[in-house]
């Protein structure tokens, strides 16, 4: 079972959010999960250009930079934990560079089957807009959302153990291929809509119209 770990704080491992991150990812080891971390501090993500290629043909983006290998990784996890502090009630750039840039994982539900989980600090505490924002980028790409921690500046033993706890859930879920029934329904109604898109743009979008005719996802 693979899980990656994308952390988005400017100050990696010596950040609060990864301190919470890592509590995910222990409690998922405990059960037997292989974690792989990506550090996007440091790492050179390009702005999205909205040139419409990841939509075409072999549905590849033509930047030469960190994120397509990072994007292969998310393909081939079977589950992801994202980590980022709270900047302004939303993700660290990094982090929505990255998400802006995985365009056809949202049309073509390419992270179906997986699992997310979410780790979120804050000065204040106060970070659901960011939990929430991650949970339904993961439905976006076809992923359900095993759950989220959070916490202000200093996280104490609970949230930790809190932390861990989900991690056990996130792996639990991966193994058993746990159904969260209002999930699902929100993601396949969104697969027929973009199945309707992609047909009306199948002249644009040829690579995602092979892609949900070989699904089957087209009628
Ligand atoms: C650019 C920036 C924006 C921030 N915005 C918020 C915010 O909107 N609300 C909040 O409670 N804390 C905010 N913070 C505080 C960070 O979320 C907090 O320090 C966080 O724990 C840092 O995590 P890290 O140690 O993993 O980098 C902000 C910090 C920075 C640098």
């Amino acid at each position: 079972m693979k899980i990656l770990l994308i952390s988005s704080s400017p100050r990696g491992e010596a950040g609060v959010t990864y301190s919470l991150a890592a509590g995910i990812a222990r409690g998922a080891q405990a059960c037997g999960a292989e974690v792989q971390t990506e550090h996007l501090a440091g790492k050179k993500i390009e702005f999205c250009r909205g040139c419409d290629a990841c939509h075409k043909g072999g549905m590849v983006c033509p930047l030469n930079d960190d994120a397509p290998g990072i994007i292969l990784k998310m393909i081939g996890a079977d589950g992801i934990i994202f980590s980022t502090p709270n900047y302004i009630n939303h993700v660290a750039a990094p982090m929505k560079a990255l998400f802006d840039r995985t365009s056809n994982l949202i049309h073509c539900q390419r992270l179906s089957g997986k699992y997310t989980a979410s780790a979120v600090s804050s000065g204040s505490g106060q970070n659901t807009p960011v939990s929430d924002y991650l949970a339904s980028y993961g439905r976006l790409c076809g992923a359900q959302s095993s759950g989220a921690v959070s916490c202000g500046p200093a996280p104490d033993a609970a949230v930790l153990q809190e932390a861990f706890a989900l991690g056990q859930k996130l792996a639990g879920d991966i193994k058993t291929r746990t159904v969260y029934p209002e999930q699902v329904k929100e993601m396949l109604a969104r697969r027929r809509y973009f199945a309707e898109v992609i047909k009306r743009r199948r002249d644009a979008w040829d690579g995602e119209y092979d892609y949900y005719a070989g699904k089957g996802w087209l009628s």
